[in-house]
């Protein structure tokens, strides 16, 4: 679907749809007013009939309304002018959401004429975009029949003057290239673990960096990595017939003298938990165990859409958790790449395992910062539970990130990371193990990271509540990439200061 933006009198517009804001109370801003008017009060009959819903984002279709050009008016009832980020992104969902049922080939939207008491144009325009582009997600690449595919193929933001014209075309335009990463970010997040494989997720980096000048590839294969000593992340890949892949994507934005901001993705394609097996019951689920790496992927998608003037490399430790004759078991120590030794207590506990050696691997960057994103725990979603990401580590780096979780949409709460927790990784016969026993899971498997961090500015992202599902399907949602380029987009600011 194309998006535009223009300047344009609602009741001269010909379009499928012309979508109108009415506010909470009922009144009507200048272009609904407008239209009300040419109709000769089709819409202040509508609203006095009780048809549109009094919830943010309720909407009413008027068909061949006299006295317009557009086939149809799709009422949308307009957030309270105060509502928060979510709350208005998922009334417009709704909206987007009814707007895709119509008929409509094309809409023209007049909705950033609601306004709010916080948020100029640019931003309401770029969470409806978000809430129509995410209304539209479709992933039906493993379908035989699309009775579901869109019909609506334009969608146009129409400004009333120039001054928010502009703001109105840069917010779209901004979250058109974050959502275009949001996109791919779910696409790789949804695709079947007999489809994404390791050596699947090294193609889709490859096709990333041909898409992009910016942006070089590298993969390493299982026995490089067995080479360079990586046998943490080598334990886990070796009960699987699909063979280990670390890559490192390098997005060039900023000057050749900038140190990177490197992110780190958790990439395991399935999760069985290895010999420590995990019960049957939605083990399915367990193929979005790679969305950390779905985010890196998604993130770079996006800053290369944006061409932000920083440097990113996105790394991603790809692997599959197999039981099998020759899996890694309980009671192994692995020598990481960093020299430390892990005792395996659970080989359920294996996102830890591949990001402690693609962390130390990272090191080789030298990074200003290094953020880790990964499924890690069942205790982070108990914890938070599908509202936030739980993010800890360094502490500014972690309001950084909580802020920019804030701005974006995508939100995230830290947890703390006190030296404390690591005691409980104790090992008698290595230097620790890979687990913490179930008080403070989420926190006990962020301090065995940091471990693996000494020396740098380290933030780790546990999106095991957040990556899935999405809206109450069972998708992957495409978060933390909203959260993560927001950061990004700061990092590009501060750099150019
Ligand atoms: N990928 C899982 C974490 C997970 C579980 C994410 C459920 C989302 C939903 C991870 O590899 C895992 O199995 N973690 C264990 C750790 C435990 C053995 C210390 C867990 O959370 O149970
Ligand atoms: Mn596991
Ligand atoms: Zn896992």
């Amino acid at each position: 679907m194309r998006l535009s933006t223009r300047t344009a009198a609602p009741a001269t517009l010909k379009t499928g749809a012309l979508i109108l804001p009415v506010a909470a109370d009922g009144g009507l801003s200048g272009p609904s007013n407008a239209v009300d008017r040419a109709t000769a009060g089709a819409i202040t009959a509508c609203i006095k009939s009780g048809d549109l819903g009094k919830a943010a984002g309720a909407t009413v279709c008027l068909r061949h309304t006299d006295g317009i050009k557009a086939e149809r008016i799709l009422l949308v009832r307009a957030h309270a002018p105060d509502a928060e980020f979510t709350d208005l992104e998922t009334g417009l969902f709704s909206a987007m959401t009814a707007l895709a049922k119509t008929g409509a080939r094309d809409a023209a939207s007049f909705l950033t004429a609601a306004g709010h008491e916080k948020f100029d144009n640019a931003t309401l325009a770029h969470i409806e975009v978000c809430a129509l582009r995410d209304a539209t997600y479709r992933f039906d690449a493993h379908k035989s029949t699309r009775p579901d595919a869109a019909t609506l193929d334009r969608y146009a933001l129409i400004a009333e003057d120039k001054s928010s014209g502009a703001a109105i075309k840069r917010g779209t335009a901004d979250a058109d290239a974050i959502c275009s990463g949001v996109a791919l970010s779910r696409d790789l997040g949804n695709t079947p673990p007999n489809v994404c494989t390791p050596e699947w997720l090294a193609g889709q980096a490859r096709a990333l960096g041909k898409d992009h000048d910016a942006m070089r590839v590298t993969v390493l294969d299982g026995a490089r990595m067995e080479k360079l000593g990586m046998g943490a992340l080598m334990a886990v890949a070796r009960g699987s017939r699909n063979p280990p892949r670390l890559m490192a994507m390098q997005y060039q934005g900023g000057s050749k003298k900038q140190k990177p901001v490197v992110l780190v993705g958790k990439g395991v394609t399935f999760d069985t938990g290895g010999i420590s097996i995990k019960p049957s019951a939605a083990m399915d689920e367990m193929k979005f165990d790679m969305c950390g790496a779905a985010a890196v992927f998604g993130v770079m998608q996006a800053v290369a859409a944006l061409k932000l003037k920083c440097n990113v490399v996105g790394v991603v430790g790809a692997v599959e958790n197999m039981p099998d004759g020759d899996a890694y078991r309980p009671g192994d120590v692995l020598t990481s790449l960093s020299g430390k030794t892990i005792e395996v207590l659970n080989t359920d506990a294996e996102g830890r395992l591949v990001l402690a050696d693609a962390l130390t691997w990272s090191a080789r960057f030298k990074p200003s910062a290094i953020i880790d994103i990964a499924t890690l725990t069942g205790a982070c979603v108990v914890a938070l539970g599908r509202h936030a990401s739980a993010v800890m580590g360094d502490d500014v780096l972690c309001t950084e990130l909580v802020l920019a979780g804030q701005d974006s949409g995508d939100r995230a709460w830290q947890l703390p990371l006190w030296p404390d927790y690591k005691k409980q990784l104790d090992s008698v016969v290595a230097d620790f193990s890979n687990l913490g026993g179930s008080p403070g899971g989420a926190i006990t498997a962020g301090a065995f990271l940091s471990h693996f961090t000494e020396d740098q500015v380290w933030a780790h992202l546990d999106i095991a509540g957040t990556a899935w599902p999405h809206r109450g399907r069972k998708w992957a949602s495409g978060r933390p990439v909203r959260l993560l380029t927001r950061y990004l987009q700061t990092v590009a600011e501060a750099s150019r200061a």
